[in-house]
């Protein structure tokens, strides 16, 4: 309960995927890879890849469009639009500005919000908290991700776990006994920030002829360390966000982890003590999507009908930074 007692309702969610599919056998045609050895490594089987004239800021406008028509409200009743991502179209303006403007509508505040991997539960807790002051009534979040265009294409350790996508969600001002966000936890520590970042393109290195020849302006990491600590995080945010919410594994319908290595989901599970058949995977047709990837699997899952109106599911996520955070919802 809020001092304002108001609680937040979700309206309606969307998605959106580019048209093109990028196999684990097209990859065997660009690097010396293997489709056994990407599905046994992560799960990854296809992923989507976005065209050269359909931007962050498009898949955003698509998944929005969705999630409006599902929320049964138009873009002139939204009072802010936050934008979750790691690949804008551009450094500025924001792509929510830009989405603002394929929505046909202007004035209301716009703005990106940046925590890698874990930046839609991070849009959870910021829309949660706008709406809960009295400050903003009806918000859109987006995750929006365009990793294809930010993967060094010669580089197989990063090139076949990637994918492109966007997700959307409509979030409103409600009574405090009917709200739909029982929790939310986030955490982050940047003393990790080296083990998956991109180094050149900001005002550490700025964009040169040299950076581009060294191919800075791609996605950097290292696994192996970025594996066991995302176990570690993404557990520990599990149990947090549960824990808040003073709901037991027992009372949840479904898991929905974020989609980064099936092999990282697993154990996730298994240490927070969670029957794989109570986790949502889509990680092998959309490889890991970032900041959409939680979004998109909970828009499929209701669209499915794997979530039904009362069920309710706990969103994980874990991404550079580092970041994490989870976030139990009622649906
Ligand atoms: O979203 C944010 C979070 N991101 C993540 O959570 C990603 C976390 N990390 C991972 O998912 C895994 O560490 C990877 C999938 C990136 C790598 O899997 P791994 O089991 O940790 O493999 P590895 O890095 O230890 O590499 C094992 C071997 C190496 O060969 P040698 O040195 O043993 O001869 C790699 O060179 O596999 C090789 N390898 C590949 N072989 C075929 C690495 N990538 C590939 C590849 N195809 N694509």
């Amino acid at each position: 309960m809020n001092k304002n007692n108001i609680g937040v309702k979700i309206l309606g969610t969307g998605s959106c995927f580019p048209s093109k599919i990028l196999t684990n056998n097209d990859l065997e045609q660009i690097v010396n890879t293997s489709d056994e050895w990407i599905k046994s490594r992560t799960g990854i089987k296809t992923r989507r890849i976005s065209g050269s004239n359909e931007p962050t800021s498009e898949l955003a406008y698509k998944a929005s469009v969705e999630a409006l028509k599902n929320s049964h409200i138009c873009p002139e009743q939204l009072d802010l639009i936050i934008v979750t991502t790691i690949t804008p179209d551009m450094l500025f303006p924001s792509t929510a500005c830009l989405l603002q403007k394929k929505l046909g509508i202007h004035a209301i505040p716009a703005f990106d919000l940046s925590a890698a991997c874990s930046g839609f539960i991070y849009g959870i807790a910021v829309a949660k908290s706008f709406i809960e002051s009295g400050l903003y009534k009806t918000i859109l979040l987006v995750g929006s991700e365009e990793l294809s265009k930010i993967t060094d294409w010669t580089d197989r350790t990063t090139c076949v776990l990637f994918g492109d996508g966007a997700g959307a969600m409509i979030l409103t001002a409600a009574p405090c006994e009917n709200t739909n966000i029982l929790s939310v936890f986030l955490g982050a520590d940047g003393s990790y920030s080296n083990l998956l970042y991109i180094p050149a393109g900001g005002t550490l290195h700025p964009t040169t002829q040299e950076t581009v020849i060294k191919k800075m302006h791609t996605i950097k990491m290292q696994g192996k360390r970025v594996f066991k600590i995302a176990v570690m995080k993404m557990s520990y945010a599990a149990k947090k966000a549960l824990e808040l919410s003073g709901k037991k594994i027992k009372d949840l319908q479904l898991f929905i982890p974020h989609q980064a290595n099936m092999r990282i989901i697993e154990a996730v599970a298994k240490k927070i003590g969670v029957s794989m058949n109570k986790v949502f995977i889509n990680i092998y047709k959309t490889g890991n999507i970032s900041s959409a990837t939680t979004i998109t699997a909970l828009d499929e899952a209701i669209r499915t009908g794997m979530l039904k109106q009362g069920d309710i599911v706990e969103l994980i996520a874990f991404g550079s930074g580092f970041t994490w955070g989870a976030t139990v919802l009622k649906i």
